[in-house]
Parts: structure tokens; sequence; C-alpha cells
């Protein structure tokens, strides 16, 4: 009997919480889930790959680092929740994030118009454009786009820069990988002649590497800079992090992790 008296009550409930959700059933309610869920769980889950320095990377002790890591840990300060970082291919992220098991993506990501079918983006916090690093042995050779003509190039699995160079180069081999630093290491060892990629990326890798350089060939077009990915119809959540990206902007901060992460990415694999 105890338990019936608790039970009536709960069924009353819920009937005049459901009312009261088909009251609220409009979609500025629905789109407010995202931001409120993880101001509720405390916590905010990055999806990145961390193979792209000075975006993102580990050190020897498995820390992650770089600039899109220093951004994230801003906007989960500003949403007044703990950052959880997972690491996982660049080409699996956008499933991860519609499969609810991570809620962000910093990852170096070009917000493209395909993407944009299954996610929204922040605004662009970091402009970028696209360079082909070759070995520097062969700098010569190969700095003309019909210098690559039958040549092979590397490009990471899932990517715009993967896009780009099949539609740029159609008389190129290529060799499509999950992670950039296995292209780097089949290019060290000729097993391909280019990789495209990030302006950043490629310079990090120029700069570390006595072997490779850049060939000054470099592509930019109106979807290329980086933001912050989100699941669909959060425009509270895209608002919010637009706000902390805003502030790290006028504040000289987003300059600043990138010059540390440059530093630190430069001296690591020195
Ligand atoms: N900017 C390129 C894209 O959006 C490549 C990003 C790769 N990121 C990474 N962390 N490996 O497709």
């Amino acid at each position: 009997m105890k338990r019936l008296k608790k039970i009536i009550p709960a069924i009353l409930l819920s009937g005049v919480m459901a009312l009261s959700l088909v009251g609220c059933g409009d979609s500025k309610d629905e789109s407010a889930k995202d931001l409120e869920k993880i101001k509720e769980k405390g916590e905010v889950v990055l999806g990145t790959s961390a193979d792209y320095p000075p975006f993102e990377f580990m050190d020897k002790e498995g820390n992650f680092l770089g600039m899109d890591i220093e951004i994230a840990k801003e906007l989960a300060k500003d949403m007044g929740v703990e950052l959880k970082i997972q690491d996982m291919q660049f080409e699996s992220l956008i499933t991860a994030l519609n499969a609810n098991k991570v809620d962000m993506i910093l990852s170096g990501m070009n917000p493209t118009e395909e993407r944009r079918e299954n996610v929204d983006f922040s605004d662009i916090y970091y402009e970028s454009k696209h360079f082909m690093i070759v070995r520097e042995a062969d700098l010569d050779k190969i700095k003309k786009e019909e210098d690559l003509k039958g040549k092979k190039i590397g490009v990471q699995l899932g990517t715009t820069q993967e896009k780009l160079a099949k539609e740029k180069f159609k008389d190129s081999e290529f060799e499509v990988l999950p992670a950039i630093p296995d292209l780097i290491m089949l290019l060290e060892n000729n097993k391909v002649d280019a990789v495209v990629t990030e302006d950043a990326v490629a310079e990090n890798y120029a700069n570390v590497n006595d072997k490779l350089s850049l060939n000054g060939l470099s592509y930019e077009d109106s979807e290329s800079g980086v933001s912050v990915a989100v699941r669909k119809n959060n425009p509270e959540l895209v608002e919010q992090l637009n706000k902390t990206i805003k502030r790290l902007n006028d504040e000289g901060k987003i300059k600043e992790f990138y010059n540390e992460a440059v530093e630190i990415s430069s001296a690591k694999s020195k």
C-alpha cells in the first residue's frame, strides 16, 4: 500500500511533465540540449586526432599538447566544466560526435559544406592553407603542379587534403593513410614523393626534419580555416563557443597558443 501511494503521485507527476513538455516542444528548447547536457554532466568531451602538430599532438608521456587542446581547455573553462579528451583517427571524428561519444571536435578541421550536412561549426579560429612537403633532395624536381605527374602523393584519410589532391592531380598516384606521422615516414623513405597537409603542419615537419622541405605549392579556398564541430541544431552551444573564441582572439591568446605549440612541437622532435 505504501508503495502504491508513491506510485500514484509519480504517475500524476509524469502526466504533468508530459503536458509541460508538449508546451515547451518548440525548436528553441530542443536546440538548447547539448549545452545544457554538458553543464549537467559537468564535463565536455573533446574528440581529436592527436597526430597533427602544432594543432594537436602527444608528448612521450601521452599528454595532449597543441593549440587546439589549449583552446578546448578555455572552451571548457568558460562553460564551467571539466575537459575530457578522446583521441581517435581523424576519419572517425564526425561519426563519434554524432554517436554522442564526444561533444565537440577540435582537430584542425575545416568547416566544409559537405561536413555541414552532418555537423554544425563554430566561427573559424585559425585561417589555414594547404602546403606540399617534399624531400629536400627533390626540391628542384618537384616544384610545379606538372612535376607531380606519375608521382605518388600522400594524404590523410577523410581530410580536405585528400579531396583537394585527388581533384588537382589527376595523373598522380595516391597513398591514403589514417595518420600524418606515417605519411611523413613514407616520404622520408622514398615511398611517396609528396605530402599535402595544413600549412602549419607542413611548416612544422619541414622545420624539424632536415630531409624535408616545402616546395611552395599552396592551396586555399573559401572553406580554408579551422573551427569547432558540434552536433547539429545546437545554436546555444555554438554561440557559447563563439563567445570564448572571440575572447581568446581579443586577448591575443590564440596566437599565443599557436606560437607555444610550434615551439614545443619543433623542440620535441629535434
Ligand atoms: N584540415 C583538414 C580537414 O579538415 C585535415 C585535418 C586533419 N586533422 C588531424 N588532426 N589530423 O580535413
